[in-house]
């Protein structure tokens, strides 16, 4: 099979063959020349396994993308085991049909749905994000997702609404990583109101095109780029407006060393080790970290007064 190292290719030569690496891949991948997708034709099945005519957002970064392999097989997901290539081997025992996900809390129209009625109004989209790993690994992952903000407008929160928190499948028999306590499950995960409303914030449904393998996350996961990877909560199935800072699942585990923000940032190391440098997965030299990963521009004014050694 062939693997290709993204190092060597630049952003220009990001050609859906070269990309997709398939025949099947290539085929949808040609057909995606701009127009967001809208659900509807999906509503009543299951999610599409490849979505077609995605439109790239203009939030997307134009490094070289990793390969699918990279992005599939090296995964954090504690839940399908604590290796990197646990979760591929073990994300078979993951139903993600039927799915529902319910939202709840401080908004005027709780309830329960479908995936597929969740998703219907949304128009998906390409986004190319940086992800980088607390444990300072990076990789660059061409996500199907829509922003996050425009699913909590919907349900119309009401003014108690401070933040958002989200919560993973609980469910031993499919997630055979949590037969084990290795964290205090569910994965729960949140973030503050005007994070969670930000334009960069997005829900994926799918990678590279197609619908979300289980070890990324399916069917349905948070994406917050400028944040170390771990706030990116996977197989969410409740989203709960609250009034009170929610319970993070790293931050119980270990408060000393994962805060309840994890913005990506260099000049603030983890306890452990240091965070001013990471590997790019497929790359032999060490990049510096960026700020916010790189999303500076966009984001550091979310956070103007906030001393964040303090608020890591
Ligand atoms: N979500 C759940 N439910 N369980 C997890 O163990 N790991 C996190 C995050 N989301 C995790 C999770 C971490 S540490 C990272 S770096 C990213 O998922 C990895 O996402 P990826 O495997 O799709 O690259």
């Amino acid at each position: 099979m062939l693997i290709l190292r993204r190092t060597d290719i630049p952003p220009s030569e990001i050609t859906p063959a070269t990309v997709y690496g398939d025949r099947r891949r290539f085929l949808g991948a040609a057909l995606a020349a701009g127009g967001a997708l809208l659900l509807p034709h999906a509503a009543q099945a299951a999610l599409p396994r490849r979505f077609d005519q995605l439109a790239r957002s203009p939030l997307s970064t134009t490094e070289p993308l990793n390969s699918y392999k990279d992005i599939t097989t090296y995964n954090n997901f504690y839940e399908l085991g604590t290796g990197k290539d646990d979760p591929a081997r073990n994300a078979g025992s993951l139903k993600t049909q039927p799915w529902s996900v319910t939202i709840d809390g401080a908004v005027e129209k709780p309830g329960t749905y479908t995936l597929e009625d969740l998703l219907k109004p949304h128009a998906l989209e390409e986004r190319i994000y940086r992800l980088r790993c607390v444990e300072a690994w990076s990789m660059v992952i061409p996500w199907v997702g829509f922003p996050l903000g425009d699913l909590i407008k919907r349900f119309n929160p009401t003014s108690r609404a401070k933040y958002v928190a989200f919560t993973t499948l609980h469910d031993p028999e499919q997630m055979p990583g949590q037969r084990r306590a290795v964290l205090d499950w569910p994965y729960v995960e949140g973030l503050r109101m005007d994070e969670a409303m930000h334009p960069l914030a997005i829900l994926a449904v799918g990678l590279y095109g197609e619908v979300l393998p289980g070890q990324n996350g399916a069917p349905l996961r948070l994406v917050v780029p400028w944040k170390y990877g771990f706030k990116s909560i996977k197989s969410i199935v409740r989203i709960s407006l609250t009034e009170q800072m929610p319970p993070t699942a790293w931050n119980k585990s270990a408060p000393q060393e994962y805060g309840f923000y994890a913005n990506v940032n260099p000049a603030v190391d983890h306890p452990r080790w240091s965070q001013k440098r990471e590997r790019r997965l497929g790359e032999l030299r060490k990049r510096e970290t960026l700020p916010f990963n790189g999303y500076a521009d966009q984001v550091a004014q979310l956070y103007s007064g906030m001393d964040l050694t303090r608020w890591y």
